[in-house]
């Protein structure tokens, strides 16, 4: 029998899928003053958790609290308290869904305004043209920060483990830490971390293979990783390819495919070097190639809106099905496809001059989704694009303002 999107998938470590389609990971800056989950952002899996999809993959959550992606996001570490934590995974549980939880470190993708660390495999910081200013210029890592975070990772893990979460995704894309080690446009390093690809990808195997070790089994290890860089010179497919053989034989459990960074939002079909995106399934292509070498499941995640493009994905060879926006904006996406096939959403690209600032928007956009259902909206809605960007900031500035207090800066 062939698949179809709605067909169950059983990982290499037995964990049971009940369909191909993954909510993938969205960060909704909306943790409380603690850097905790509350009750809106338990609600809103509650929601994610009866749309029907087989997998829920959380908002990237921090291995470190002193080094966020940005404000109102949340922090797991050692001595975090786990129940609200275990509140969020049991609420999205409750219909059968299975949830991951994204595990992060920005490294040099940090705001200036936030403060905290801002550390890079190299003194590299983020190119955006006249916004540049806007990230802080971050530190090369010693030996033991590089320590520090390998044993971070590990700890989030186990305690993601421990608050009933069926598994981990370790976030090596989107130009975060793990990814700026991987590209040879950040890691100008000449010891054991740089230079080769099998160095380069030295941190993300030593994160993957000690935190396997340290859970059971049965809990599930996956990583989020970049297609490429699309910038001239970065991580490129063959060097993606060469990563996921390598981590072939650390048993993950699936492999989400990407792409980009802040300064070449591929993730959001927009690239810098020239090379045009399909218009739907961004990475399609790619993610097929990997699977062609990978022995986990394969997720493709970019620009999937349509059942349609979904049964592609599932035809191209590749076993998972991952979206984002589409599922921010109608949570029950895959109940809806159930019913009617033809269900189409109103999701429109934010086509405007500032790239840099049409990407800013459309993920003010997609939070400002992610806070109504949070807050108990009943059905879905058509947001208008410039009022979010400017609520966004607004609202941001208030929760930078409420983290420099919490960490003393
Ligand atoms: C508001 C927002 C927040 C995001 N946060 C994360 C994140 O925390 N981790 C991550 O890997 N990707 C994040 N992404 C990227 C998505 O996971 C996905 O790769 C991207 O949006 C493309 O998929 P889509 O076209 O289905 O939205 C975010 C996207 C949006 C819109």
């Amino acid at each position: 029998m062939t698949s179809t999107v709605f067909t169950p998938l059983t990982l290499p470590n037995g964990q049971e899928l009940i369909n191909r389609i993954a909510k993938a990971a969205m960060e909704e800056n909306m943790g409380d003053a603690q850097l905790l989950p509350d009750a809106a952002l338990t609600h809103l899996y509650r929601r994610w958790g009866q749309g029907g999809s087989g997998l829920i993959i959380t908002g990237n959550v921090m291995v470190d609290r002193l080094a966020m992606t940005g404000p109102g996001g949340l922090a797991l570490e050692a001595q975090t308290p786990l129940a609200p934590f275990i509140a969020l995974a049991k609420a999205a549980k409750e219909q059968g869904a299975k949830i991951w939880m994204q595990i992060n470190h920005p490294g040099r993708q940090v705001y200036a305004a936030l403060g905290g660390k801002a550390l890079s495999a190299s003194a590299v910081a983020v190119d955006l043209g006249k916004h540049s200013h806007l990230f802080a210029r971050p530190q090369a890592m010693t030996a033991a920060e590089i320590e520090d975070v390998i044993s971070r990772f590990v700890t989030t893990a186990q305690r993601a483990e421990q608050a009933g979460f069926d598994g981990v995704e370790i976030h090596a894309a989107h130009g975060y830490l793990l990814s700026q080690f991987l590209s040879p446009l950040t890691n100008q390093r000449t010891d054991e971390w740089g230079g080769s690809l099998e160095n380069r990808a030295r941190l993300l195997l030593e994160i993957t293979r000690r935190i396997r070790a340290a859970v059971k089994p049965e809990f599930a290890v996956a990583v989020k990783l970049n297609s490429a860089d699309f910038q001239r010179g970065g991580f490129d497919i063959a060097d993606a390819k060469a990563v996921v053989t390598l981590l072939n034989d650390l048993h993950v459990d699936a492999i989400e495919i990407s792409g980009g960074s802040y300064e070449a939002p591929a993730m959001q079909g927009r690239t810098a070097d020239g090379r045009t995106l399909a218009r739907e399934a961004y990475f399609l292509e790619f993610a097929a190639q990997i699977a062609a070498v990978a022995n986990m499941p394969v997720m493709s995640t970019g620009g999937i809106t349509r059942l349609h493009t979904a049964e592609q994905v599932v035809n191209a060879g590749v076993a998972l099905v991952g979206m984002a926006s589409a599922l921010a904006v109608c949570p029950d996406l895959p109940q809806r496809w159930q019913q009617n096939p033809a269900f189409e959403l109103p999701l429109a690209r934010i086509e405007w001059k500032d790239k840099a600032i049409a990407s800013v928007a459309t993920m003010a956009l997609i939070k400002r989704h992610l806070r109504r259902w949070g807050n108990g909206a009943k059905k879905e809605t058509v947001l208008n694009p410039l009022l979010s960007l400017i609520l966004d900031r607004v609202r941001l500035k208030k929760l930078i303002k409420r983290y420099r207090k919490l960490i003393g800066a």
